[in-house]
């Protein structure tokens, strides 16, 4: 049997054309905190912990992305919108671009920050078995070891990376890498995509390659590409107001 869709713990802020951001892993809702000031003037923000993370109910089963999906078409539900635009950041691209795939007449527009449409290479999966294993025995520290050099260069960033790592659940994370290693390979679903689409990447992102986003552009009916000169994996706590501005752009193309 499927899993029933849980009601997601989530923020709102400002008004104006609806806008559900969604965060990546290991992280929370409040990735998104620096964004607030620049975007609630013109959009709702809808700020939603992914099942599992946060406040939002714990997860009895792995986190596929199309279940997450599942449980922000329900969140629309429960908020009465008929449709709306999803942002996605890395996992929580994934889980966009499942979203577009499943219920793309909900949708009004998608943007992707440093993510990508692939499927884990068999190597990576490996490492995310690994990785499995490690959290088993040693709760969330191999997260905390290995991901904030990673994701950005930025001291400071990396600081705030590793409080988010550490609020999340083991259990969570478990749950949320088994979801990543299986997802399905999402190119076969851009061609699909008839509403405005944003990417934004990092130059300085080593988990995404400038030449996949270029391949993905060319599946994509519309969408257009920003990347962010010297940035890493966390745009929206290296570079809030340049990824606010990005986002303005994108906002234009799809609200009434
Ligand atoms: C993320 O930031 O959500 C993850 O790094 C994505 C991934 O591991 O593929």
């Amino acid at each position: 049997m499927s899993p029933e869709p849980v009601l997601l713990s989530y923020d709102l802020h400002g008004n104006g054309a609806p806008v559900i951001f969604l965060h990546g892993f290991p992280f929370n809702r409040h990735i998104w905190d620096d964004l607030i000031p620049y975007l609630s003037p013109y959009i709702q923000m809808i700020l939603p912990d992914l099942r599992g993370f946060g406040h939002s109910p714990a997860s009895e089963d792995v986190l596929s992305m199309e279940l997450l999906a599942e449980d922000i078409y329900h969140l629309m539900d429960h908020l009465g919108l008929e449709r709306a635009a999803l942002v996605g950041h890395s996992m929580g691209g994934y889980v966009a671009l499942a979203f577009a795939h499943l219920y793309s007449q909900r949708l009004t527009g998608l943007a992707l920050v440093a993510s990508h449409a692939d499927p884990d290479p068999p190597a990576r999966r490996e490492a995310r078995y690994f990785t499995v294993a490690q959290i088993r025995e040693r709760g969330i520290l191999p997260l905390l070891e290995d991901m904030p050099p990673r994701l950005t260069p930025n001291p400071t960033v990396q600081e705030k990376v590793r409080r988010f790592i550490q609020a999340c659940s083991p259990q969570t994370a478990i749950y949320a890498l088994l979801g990543m290693a299986e997802r399905a390979d999402a190119n076969l679903w851009l061609r699909e995509i008839n509403v405005p689409v944003l990417i934004v990447t990092g130059s300085a992102d080593p988990l995404i390659e400038s030449a996949r986003i270029q391949a993905m552009l060319e599946q994509i009916p519309v969408a257009s590409w920003v990347e962010l000169p010297g940035i890493g994996h966390m745009p929206m706590l290296e570079a809030p107001a340049a990824l606010a501005r990005a986002l303005l752009g994108w906002v234009q193309q799809f609200q009434g």
